[in-house]
């Protein structure tokens, strides 16, 4: 480094613990115009002009810092928050990603150390393997605490070989401890794969008999806490209900077929016992938004369960979770998260927010 760029720097660093943030970014400029491959000096100007709020160029000269030294999880994670704020967002979350995968370095989340970004935000930039289980986990348990529940029951529907239950009961440990809540796992299969669909409304062109088999033997030996129910779902699940199980509060659909999902949902109808289920049920289905080829509609498969399951209960309706609508980002399982409304249940109106009557008051 020339004795020029290092006077620079030390000034850069004077005025950044004077919090004077452009006259350390001018200086940081000026140690790079005399080393330009100095990382460091590209490090701390993308920090500086992170301050700034000036997000374009703090991620330009973050990614040049990486770009000559490599990234840690925090050069990732404060190249994320930039990118994030200057409009590029895919860019961001694959920033995040990166950051997670280094083995973090800093606990912020209470439950969840080790951490940069939040739960909820690690959610919400799907930087995690099987976002969306993890989703319907957090969602159904977070209402639960409101409600004063403490336990709930989560399922697969649909497990083949069983990534997607292993991925469930993962994210149930991390939902149980950062809420408290207990969570049971319960995974439902033929354990032989599809049955043969029985017409248009199963999507013949897409499924086939005998597909997404199980190895039962190797998948108990790897689950740790889950419970592997085998059989016609339509079956099992309605006898399930009736072990007094805690209350549903997270539920994904991956049965691909029209007849077993139409079969299962009529257990959750309006005659089903409120006290089986939270007031609202988040619940993902796997297959109503997919490629041209797949070409879902609501006449047949998932979709048309729904649409059926909607007209036929007039206290129960599955509708599309709307917060999504709020995020930048947009990913296919957005669309496939719905929610399941149980007006009949007894606490579906219970008041669950804090705000007080001076809330909102005129300022
Ligand atoms: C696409 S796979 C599930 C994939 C899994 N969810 C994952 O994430 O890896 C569909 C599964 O649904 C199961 N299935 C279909 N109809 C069923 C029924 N009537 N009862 C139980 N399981 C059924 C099949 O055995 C198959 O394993």
């Amino acid at each position: 480094m020339s004795i020029r760029g290092r006077r620079l720097k030390k000034r850069a660093r004077r005025s950044e613990l004077n919090e004077d943030w452009s006259e350390a970014a001018k200086q940081y400029r000026g140690a790079l115009t005399a080393d330009p491959g100095d990382a460091t000096s590209w490090y701390r100007l993308g920090r500086v002009l992170a301050k700034q709020k000036a997000w374009a160029s703090s991620a330009f000269a973050l990614q040049s810092a990486i770009a000559l030294r490599g990234g840690s999880a925090s050069s990732y994670f404060h190249l994320g928050w930039s990118l994030q704020r200057a409009g590029a967002v895919e860019e961001a979350r694959r920033a995040y990603q990166k950051s997670e995968s280094q083995h973090s370095i800093r606990p912020t989340v209470k439950g969840e150390p080790g951490r940069l970004l939040s739960y909820q935000e690690r959610l919400d930039l799907a930087v995690m393997p099987k976002a969306s289980y993890a989703y319907v986990l957090f969602r159904g348990a977070s209402l639960a605490k409101r409600l004063g529940i403490p336990r709930i029951t989560a399922v697969e529907l649909g497990v083949a070989g069983g990534n997607g239950l292993l991925a469930m009961e993962r994210h149930a440990a991390t939902t149980e401890k950062m809420t408290g809540i207990g969570i049971d796992v319960f995974g439902f299969d033929t354990g032989k794969g599809l049955v043969a669909p029985k017409d248009a409304r199963d999507l013949p062109y897409r499924f086939a008999e005998g597909t997404f088999a199980m190895d039962v033997e190797a998948l108990t030996s790897r689950l740790k806490r889950a419970e592997l129910v085998l059989g016609d779902a339509v079956e099992t699940f309605r006898e399930f209900m009736t072990t007094d199980p805690a209350p549903l509060g997270a539920v994904s659909f991956d049965m691909d077929l029209y007849a077993p999902t139409q079969g299962v949902l009529q257990s959750m109808n309006d005659h089903a016992d409120e006290a089986r289920f939270l007031p609202r049920v988040p619940v993902y289905f796997d297959d109503v938004v997919g490629n041209r080829e797949q070409d879902y509609n609501v006449y047949t498969g998932e979709l048309l369960a729904i649409e059926e399951f909607n007209q036929e209960n007039p206290n129960t309706k599955l509708v599309e979770d709307r917060h999504f609508k709020t995020l930048p980002l947009n990913f296919d399982w957005h669309h496939s998260t719905y929610t399941m409304h149980r007006f009949g249940h007894p606490q579906y109106d219970t008041y669950i927010r804090k705000a007080r009557p001076d809330s909102l008051a005129l300022r």
